[in-house]
């Protein structure tokens, strides 16, 4: 079917646009009250991401009430740790918590590689819902975690401020951080290849904690798995690119090492001049980004200023989609993030006026 509006999926290609893509990251979430219903409907988090129609449910939410230019699976990263076995919960009003954290040699060699269409069929029916009931509106996006940010969780076993656990096994047995990151690797690819085949027209890579390592161990240890990932990755289906994402947060500095992997686009967190991104990388990549989410606490006037700002760093022409720099908090007005979006698409059309010319 052809797609009904695929200015997202032009801009990753920088093909030019009418005006500038949005679709903000946690888009379906707390700050939602119809959200926090279906929720409770479900029981908790993870029962709502195993069950497709109500995942399919929450996808929706944030599109019928704003007019965004993609959808974002409704998931989480932490589902491949799960069907690996590791016991996931998520405590009411905590964070992930795996009760068979890793934790040596043995731990790693045990670790199966999921079928995505056996433990990880969930997913992959929420997608093939999804793009049923979406018929053509808008691209879905489909995710996955980078190993490195899979690993933080599963050998810290929950979130960390100091990343002291898995550094240790870093920079002790760094064999066996490799043979896990590998295995992490090889389930990613088949996790986004499967989403891709069960309906997914874009993919994006969140590497929330790669920002916390060295220079040299980001590329040893995060971005190196994410090559080995975007090599083997579908990139096309039914006739369209199907453009791949990297996010690393607080990874401003090595954009140019993350354009160099052949991916389509980066995304951005708020830390990073996005006039300067675009000089470093924009002739290779699309950029999106990249609003500090806080901002949305602010006033609308304060929220209009600031995407224009974003508007005016990103200058002329195709290959930016404006996002957030991470994800929407629980405590943002459903209005105001009404009045951002609408910001984007009062603001943005000026910056593609010469669309045509240029093409
Ligand atoms: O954008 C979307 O609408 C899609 C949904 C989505 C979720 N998680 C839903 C979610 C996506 C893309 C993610 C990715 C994810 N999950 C990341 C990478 C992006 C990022 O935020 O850095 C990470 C690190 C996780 C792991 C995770 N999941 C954590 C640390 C937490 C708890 C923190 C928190 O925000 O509460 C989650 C839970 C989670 N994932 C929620 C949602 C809507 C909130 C859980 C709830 O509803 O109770």
């Amino acid at each position: 079917m052809q797609l009904k509006n695929d200015r997202y999926l032009r801009a990753l290609l920088r093909q030019p646009v009418d005006r500038t893509p949005i679709w903000m990251m946690r888009q379906a979430g707390r700050y939602l009250p119809e959200y926090r219903a279906t929720r409770a409907q479900a029981g908790d988090f993870m029962s709502l991401c195993k069950n497709p129609e109500l995942a399919c449910e929450v996808t929706l939410q944030p599109l019928r009430r704003y007019p965004l230019d993609a959808a974002i699976l409704f998931s989480d990263i932490l589902t491949i740790p799960d069907a690996m076995g590791l016991g996931l919960s998520f405590g009411v009003g905590e964070g992930p918590k795996f009760s068979k954290p890793i934790r040596d040699f043995m731990d790693v060699v045990h670790l199966p590689i999921p079928d995505p269409e056996q433990e990880l069929r969930y997913v992959m029916d929420a997608v093939r819902t999804i793009r049923r009931e979406l018929q053509g509106s808008v691209p879905l996006i489909g995710f996955s975690g980078s190993p490195w940010t899979l690993a933080t969780y599963m050998v810290e076993g929950s979130g960390s401020k100091t990343f002291s656990i898995i550094k240790k096994m870093m920079y002790s047995e760094p064999e066996v951080l490799h043979m896990l990151l590998d295995k992490l690797a090889q389930s990613v690819t088949l996790y986004l290849n499967a989403q891709i085949a069960a309906g997914a027209q874009a993919v994006m890579i969140f590497d929330t904690w790669g920002g916390v390592l060295t220079p040299r161990d980001y590329q040893e240890y995060s971005l190196s798995y994410m090559q080995q990932i975007l090599n083997g990755l579908t990139r096309e289906a039914d006739g369209r690119r199907v453009p791949v994402t990297l996010f690393t947060k607080n990874g401003g500095q090595w954009l140019e090492m993350m354009a160099a992997t052949g991916c389509d686009a980066l995304g951005l967190d708020w830390t990073t001049d996005i006039a300067n991104a675009r000089a470093r990388v924009g002739h290779q990549v699309a950029l999106q980004g990249n609003m500090d989410p806080s901002i949305l606490l602010g006033t609308p006037e304060r929220i209009r200023q600031e995407v224009q700002t974003i508007l005016d760093g990103f200058g002329q022409g195709s290959g930016h989609i404006f996002n957030l720099g991470h994800g929407i908090t629980p405590d943002v007005d459903p209005e105001h993030a009404g009045i951002f979006i609408e910001a984007v698409q009062d603001l943005s059309p000026m910056y593609h006026m010469n669309a045509e010319i240029a093409e």
